[in-house]
């Protein structure tokens, strides 16, 4: 029989962290109750004392979805740890996940300490996280940079204060599949203690080596893979959990291990993350890419219509591939829309219904075919519905002509003051972004980012519209899709806007300042 792997998905915490990937509360919850249909087995949730959102969105997690573990990262420092109990504690099986780096650069040039001095610390995290909760997992941050003797160590001793899963992350995407299987046997060989605990490996992809690495370190005897849909995360990304998932499943006679995944929901949850976040796939993308399964060159059709496994090594209905056009119109039921919405990973509340239902009918209305890419956009902005929002968007115009020099026209609301304000720019989106900008009185804030991609086919697709603001060390990201892009656009912008005001006044009510990106070298 196959060894099961432990899959765990770090989309909302690690994946999350890419620039622009960010999520709100109603996104990460729905993708939470995906991730529990795809039969993962532990979903870590968030870094709970990063911010109040992140501590209410793992505290949601925890307290709604059953089935997976839900994880919260935390430093190793008892605050931190206090923290992410408190949110997690009301999981049906809880996991706290601490961490504290241990290469050289870490622990001289970071943390300006001695190996001795982390390894305390790592085991005083792992005993009070175990004195908290049952299931703890420990994580040697950047462990191959770290020198393999020293890594032997702090793996014994983690063990030793209770850690049950013991993680070896390539942080900064270093490693080669030789070394990862080097290092994962050389722990498994040498740590006397190795068998109380499962050896997890965690990638990232800075030299497009992630999966193969996390695979490598399978063959070596690693029990538990971390990754990410459609490997989003930081810089390059994490490894792809849809790609080691079926790596294992098609090639089981090279690794004889095997994962619990429902590899049937694999694209609904590979287009909803997209979705919620505004990453789009590359259509060459192993496994979710929308070339990924088609037969283009001749030669290879026929060969496909003689015999499919002429050049197929897996079914694109084992991944849940199915004709994405969704043939109901405007006059199409709730009953159907509903059952549709449920097929793609969406449970929806009696009450939340009535409003879904106006929002894909003003859509129906104005679009001749509705595509399941343009539901999931419905069914994000039906989540962020209930976001606090400080400035809202009452209309927007623009007026732009070859000779002309574009004009925006917005008309803002804030606790019930409507103002509205003119703008010029090179363009149109530039002109509405200028009004916003006056209008809420932000002269400084700099546009890092834009674009703007359909998310169907033809003429009528929706556009989705991306922006990433700075203003000073600050960033933030607003999106929005609509059939106008303009109006996408200058949403988006808002959207942008508002997350910068809200954090603002959420740091007023004082969260923890020292709270750092944990990536953060
Ligand atoms: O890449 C990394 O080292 C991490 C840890 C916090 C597990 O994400
Ligand atoms: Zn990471």
């Amino acid at each position: 029989m196959s060894r099961k792997i432990v899959v765990f998905d770090t989309t909302l915490r690690d994946g999350e962290q890419a620039p622009g990937a960010s999520m709100d509360h109603g996104a990460k919850l729905q993708l939470a109750r995906q991730l529990a249909r795809l039969n993962i087995d532990v979903i870590e949730a968030g870094f709970p004392i990063s911010s109040p959102e992140d501590f209410e969105s793992v505290k949601a997690i925890a307290a709604e979805v059953r089935g997976p573990s839900i994880a919260g990262l935390a430093r190793a420092l008892p605050k931190d740890v206090e923290r992410c109990w408190e949110a997690v504690q009301h999981a049906q099986k809880p996991r706290i996940h601490t961490f504290i780096g241990t290469s050289k650069v870490h622990v001289e040039k970071r943390f300006g300490k001695t190996e001795a001095e982390v390894l305390q610390m790592a085991v005083d995290a792992v005993e009070l996280a175990c004195s908290l909760c049952n299931d703890v997992e420990f994580s040697a941050e950047d462990a191959l940079r770290t020198s393999p003797e020293y890594l032997r160590d702090v793996v014994e001793a983690t063990i030793a204060a209770g850690a049950k899963t013991v993680n070896i992350p390539d942080t900064v995407g270093y490693a080669t599949p030789w070394q990862m299987h080097e290092t994962i046997t050389g722990l498994m060989e040498n740590v006397p203690n190795i068998g109380d605990a499962v050896i997890s490996v965690h990638c990232h992809d800075d030299l497009g080596m992630s999966v193969a690495n996390s695979l490598a370190a399978v063959r070596a005897g690693a029990g538990q893979v971390e990754c990410t849909v459609n490997g989003i995360g930081e810089r390059a990304g994490n490894a792809s959990l849809e790609e080691i998932v079926m790596a294992l499943r098609t090639r089981k006679d090279e690794f004889d291990a095997d994962t619990d995944i429902n590899t049937r929901e694999i694209m609904n949850t590979s287009r909803m993350v997209s979705t919620l976040t505004g990453f789009a796939v590359q259509p060459n993308k192993a496994i979710v890419g929308a070339n990924a399964f088609a037969h283009e060159a001749g030669i290879h059709q026929h060969g496909m219509m003689q015999d499919r496994q002429t050049y197929e090594i897996m079914r694109p209905e084992d991944v849940g591939l199915t004709e994405s056009v969704f043939t109901l119109g405007p006059r199409s039921g709730k009953h159907g829309l509903r059952m549709r919405l449920e097929k793609l990973g969406y449970s929806i509340a009696p009450d939340e219904m009535e409003e879904i239902y106006e929002r894909f009918l003003s859509v129906a209305d104005r679009k001749r075919r509705v595509y399941e890419e343009d539901l999931h956009v419905i069914m994000r902005q039906a989540a962020t519905e209930d976001m606090p929002e400080v400035w809202h968007l009452e209309r927007v115009q623009v007026t732009t002509g070859t000779s002309l020099k574009p004009m925006g026209l917005v008309v803002l609301r804030r606790n019930g003051d409507t103002i509205t304000m003119v703008g010029h720019g090179n363009g149109p989106v530039d002109a509405v972004t200028d009004a916003i900008r006056r209008a809420v009185e932000m002269e400084e804030l700099e546009m890092a980012d834009y674009s703007v991609r359909g998310i169907t086919r033809g003429q009528d697709a929706l556009g989705e519209a991306t922006i990433r603001v700075r203003l000073g060390d600050e960033e933030a990201v607003g999106q929005d899709a609509s059939l106008d892009v303009i109006e996408a656009s200058a949403q988006a912008y808002l959207n942008a806007v508002n997350s910068l005001l809200l954090r603002e006044m959420s740091r007023d009510q004082g969260v923890d300042e020292d709270a750092p990106d944990p990536h953060v070298l």
